[in-house]
């Protein structure tokens, strides 16, 4: 039997858990659902944010589901120990190297749009973005003090070939199920890293993927595509820094922080981690006003990745749109639900 680890977490988390788990037993009955404390209510109980223990249990489940960490209550734990260092620690544990991030626009929300409506109406991007290497990891780094006093801060942008594939790989399988089109954004024009990220994808194609439409695009053409005419994009691979920046502008055409859901992956053979985009909202936390949808969808992805339950993931999605299409809304959204309202809206339709 497939294992679900839930780690609530801080502010928010636990309230659009509490969601996930009602839509997982009246959907997946079979899926064992499990929690554990993590981030910043781990720290107080533990005097850390991720336990050796806990960090074993999510190696050993088939998925893991994240709500949000951290807050002001922690602001003054040591950096190495802040609820979002145990993010970071437990990404890292589970190698997962793939982040995958829709941009997706569902039509009842497609006026909401900071864009026209008919650049957006039927809006479905993915992005993959790699997680865990790039000039956030690479070394050397560091600020160092000059001799005429000034000082220096330096990062290494870093890429292996093995790094490059794995991510275009996701890319690929993934464009596949889709429109069958990949976009790889780079900066091969001023980066060697980039330049490599090029040749390793171009070849990468050539010879897995000749049926998959490839085009390289630079990386700051691809940000004006994206607000000019963002329909043109299907998948886009791309590395950690601009994966970051391009992936959470994208998200933003379509909607509400409260919407957007992502994956972690990995080895296939590996859990995923899943989790909404968003934070733990200390301002609205404990009043029910959370949208619980970014972390509904974000257990959808975890049943179509890693749970391999396509069938219910399907099932959840409709009934996501059913409930959006009926005008359920909670205050983000410019409506009156409460948390538990939206979670209801989405049950009544599994
Ligand atoms: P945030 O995402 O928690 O909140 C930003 C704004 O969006 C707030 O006004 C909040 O009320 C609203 N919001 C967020 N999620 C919502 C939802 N589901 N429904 C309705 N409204 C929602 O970002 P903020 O305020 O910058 O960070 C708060 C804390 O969360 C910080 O400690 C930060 O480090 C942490 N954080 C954790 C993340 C994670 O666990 N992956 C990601 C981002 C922030
Ligand atoms: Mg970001």
């Amino acid at each position: 039997m497939a294992t679900l680890l839930l780690l609530p977490g801080d502010g928010i988390g636990p309230e659009v858990c509490a969601e996930v788990r009602r839509v997982a037993a009246a959907l997946v009955p079979s899926l064992v659902v499990e929690e554990a404390i993590y981030g910043g209510a781990s720290y107080d109980a533990h005097g850390t944010p991720l336990t050796d223990e806990v960090r074993d249990r999510a190696l050993a489940s088939d998925a893991v589901l994240m709500g949000a960490v951290g807050g002001p209550n922690w602001a003054d734990a040591p950096r190495h120990l802040r609820p979002e260092a145990g993010l970071l620690n437990l990404r890292k544990a589970m190698n997962v190297y793939a982040n995958l991030r829709p941009a997706y626009c569902f039509e009842a929300l497609a006026g909401a749009s900071s864009l026209k409506t008919e650049l957006v109406s039927g809006l479905d991007i993915m992005f993959v973005r790699e997680l865990v290497g790039g000039v956030y990891f690479g070394e050397p780094r560091g600020i160092d003090v000059l001799p005429d006093g000034q000082k220096k801060g330096y990062d290494t942008a870093l890429y292996t070939t093995s790094e490059i594939e794995r991510a275009g790989r996701v890319a690929f399988e993934l464009a596949r199920g889709r429109k069958n089109k990949v976009h790889s954004a780079e900066k091969s024009n001023v980066m060697e890293s980039g330049l490599l990220w090029k040749q390793v994808i171009t070849e990468l194609h050539a010879r897995e993927y000749p049926d998959v439409e490839l085009e390289h695009i630079l990386a700051d053409n691809c940000a004006m595509q994206l607000v000019r005419a963002p329909k043109q994009f299907d998948v886009i691979v791309t590395d950690n820094l601009f994966g970051d920046i391009l992936s959470d502008a994208a998200a933003m055409l379509t909607g509400s922080l409260g919407m957007l859901p992502s994956a972690a992956i990995g080895d296939p053979n590996k859990p995923g981690l899943y989790e909404p985009i968003h934070g733990s909202a200390p301002d609205i936390a404990g009043k029910g006003l959370a949208n619980p949808l970014a972390a509904i969808l974000s257990f959808e992805m975890a049943l179509r990745w890693s749970l391999k339950e396509v069938e219910a993931a399907d099932r959840l999605l409709a009934a996501v749109k059913g409930a959006l299409d009926a005008g359920a809304r909670t205050r983000d959204l410019g409506g009156e639900l409460s948390t538990v309202q939206m979670g209801d809206a989405v049950l009544c339709r599994i």
